[in-house]
Order: C-alpha cells, then sequence, then structure tokens
C-alpha cells in the first residue's frame, strides 16, 4: 500500500475514478460531455432528481459536500437553488466548475475537506453528500460539520453505504481468503467492496447514532442500479428489487434524510 497521507490517496484515487468518468465521449469542457455524465447518472440513480427535489428550491442556499463531476449539484442549480460544490479532489472541483459553465448554470465551487468545512455555522438551508463520507477517516465528525453549517430547520440528504448483501459478501470472502485475520473490517471493505483507499459500511443502528443530534431521520434504502453493468449481477439486482422488503433488507445504500432542529439552543451551541 503506498505511503501517501491518507487525505492524499483518497483525493488522488477519486480523481482517477471518479464516477461517470470514464463514460462520456464528447470532449471536456463541452455542454455534451457533461450531459453524458447526467445521462449515466440518472440511468443509474434515477431517484435522485426526485429526493433533490424534496429539499431544493428557488433562493436554498445549498451546499454539496463531495460533488465529484457535479451531476447533482447541476440538478440543484436547475432547480433554482444556489450551491455550492465543494470536494477534495482539485481536479474534481474544476470540472465541476467547467460543467456549470459548459450547461449554462450558475455555481461557486470550493476545494476542501468534509472533516473541515470552510464555512460558517448555520450558513446553508441544505447540505447534501450522496457517496462520500464513509470514504473519509472521520465520518462521525464531517457529520457534526454538517450539522454545524446547517442552519436551524435546514435540510440534509446522505447516502452512505449499508451492511447488506456486499457487507455479507464481504465478510464471507475474508473467512475464505483469511483475510478477515489480517485485515480490519474496513481494510477488508474497502478491498473486496470497491477497491478504494478508504471505504465503510453501516448498519441503520450505527446510522442513527452518528446523526443524533439531527431531527426528523428517515432512511430508505436502495440498492445501486450500477450492478446491472456487471453481467454477473444482473440477476442479483432484479432479485434485490423484486420485492421492496428484499431492497430493504439487503439493499447496498443508506439514504438519510434528516433536519437540523429548529427550536430552542442546546446548552454549549
Ligand atoms: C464516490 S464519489 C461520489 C461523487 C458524487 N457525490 C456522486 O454522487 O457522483 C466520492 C467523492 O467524494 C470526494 N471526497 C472523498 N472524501 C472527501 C472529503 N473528506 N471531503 C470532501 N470530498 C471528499 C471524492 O473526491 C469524490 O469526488
Amino acid at each position: 500500500m503506498s505511503e501517501a497521507p491518507i487525505k492524499k490517496r483518497i483525493a488522488s484515487h477519486w480523481t482517477r475514478y471518479v464516477p461517470g468518468w470514464d463514460v462520456p465521449t464528447a470532449p471536456l469542457e463541452s455542454r455534451e460531455f457533461f450531459g453524458q455524465v447526467d445521462t449515466r447518472w440518472l440511468k443509474f440513480e434515477h431517484y435522485l432528481p426526485g429526493i433533490i427535489a424534496e429539499v431544493a428550491g428557488p433562493g436554498k442556499k445549498v451546499l454539496e459536500v463531495g460533488c465529484g463531476l457535479g451531476s447533482a449539484s447541476r440538478e440543484f442549480a436547475r432547480q433554482g437553488s444556489q450551491v455550492v460544490s465543494m470536494d477534495l479532489s482539485f481536479s474534481n472541483v474544476q470540472k465541476t466548475r467547467l460543467g456549470y459553465k459548459a450547461s449554462g448554470l450558475r455555481g461557486y465551487c470550493v476545494n476542501g475537506d468534509a472533516e473541515k468545512l470552510p464555512f460558517k455555522e448555520g450558513a446553508f438551508d441544505v447540505v447534501y453528500s450522496y457517496g462520500v463520507l464513509h470514504h473519509t477517516p472521520d465520518t462521525a465528525g464531517a457529520i457534526q460539520e454538517l450539522y454545524r453549517v446547517l442552519a436551524r430547520g435546514g435540510k440534509s440528504v446522505v447516502m452512505l453505504y449499508k451492511k447488506g448483501a456486499s457487507y455479507a459478501y464481504v465478510r464471507l470472502m475474508g473467512l475464505v481468503t483469511r483475510d478477515s485475520s489480517r485485515m480490519s473490517r474496513e481494510e477488508l471493505i474497502s478491498k473486496r467492496y470497491d477497491q478504494t483507499p478508504l471505504s465503510k459500511m453501516y448498519s441503520k443502528a450505527e446510522v442513527r447514532a452518528l446523526f443524533r443530534d439531527f431531527d426528523d431521520i428517515r432512511l430508505q434504502v436502495i440498492q445501486y442500479g450500477g450492478v446491472r453493468e456487471n453481467p454477473k449481477l444482473v440477476l442479483y439486482y432484479k432479485l434485490i428489487t423484486l420485492f421492496p422488503f428484499i431492497e430493504n433488507w439487503l439493499g447496498s445504500f443508506l439514504i438519510i434524510k434528516c433536519s437540523k432542529k429548529s427550536g430552542r439552543m442546546r446548552a454549549g451551541e
């Protein structure tokens, strides 16, 4: 394993493998390039414009943490929100900036770390972070940061990997290969699930504990549609999504919708 500091390895991994980067055939900077990125995003995560519509709206101040190539940020901007797109990878921030320009949309782009958000308390009406915080070392600290920058009554949408069928597979492989005796759970997940510098998975109970400061927490389990790209997993996808209770039990993504308490402040706040 590389000896570079973990955050450097995370940023450089996601610069090379950011979702959607391998898809477009059009030149970067063109409207078509970002159109192709967004078409792929919609193909695998068709439910996201609806989820975004629940919290977006004209004039809403939105922060996207870990914007990648910016598909969700562009959707927020299309729905009239004032968006700040942030990512640990400078390159992803630059591409998202190009994406706004090429698509004729407005948005502000910042290179930064979810664990240390460069914004004032209560600065945003909405904080959105999809598939990001399970890749950063201090996930709990990053969630506290989302809470801090959210205005009272503001809403947050976060997606974290869920301990579902993929977790069972990872654990089984760990036992079969004896990796479990040499590696931590996180190392096992990072190696066997998505080959990243760092990946973690959470149960619903663990997520509820992480988000305990938030109000009105609702959890939604989704099986990621991208697995259909792998011919060996098409049947698996069909089985998991056949009935909602199976998807809820074995699905791979946990979407957390919650808000910051709008009532009286707690001591120390
Ligand atoms: C799996 S990609 C998801 C991108 C995008 N949210 C999407 O749905 O396509 C993870 C993104 O999170 C970013 N990221 C990872 N750790 C981060 C951190 N600590 N702070 C900010 N961004 C981070 C990566 O650079 C990458 O762009």
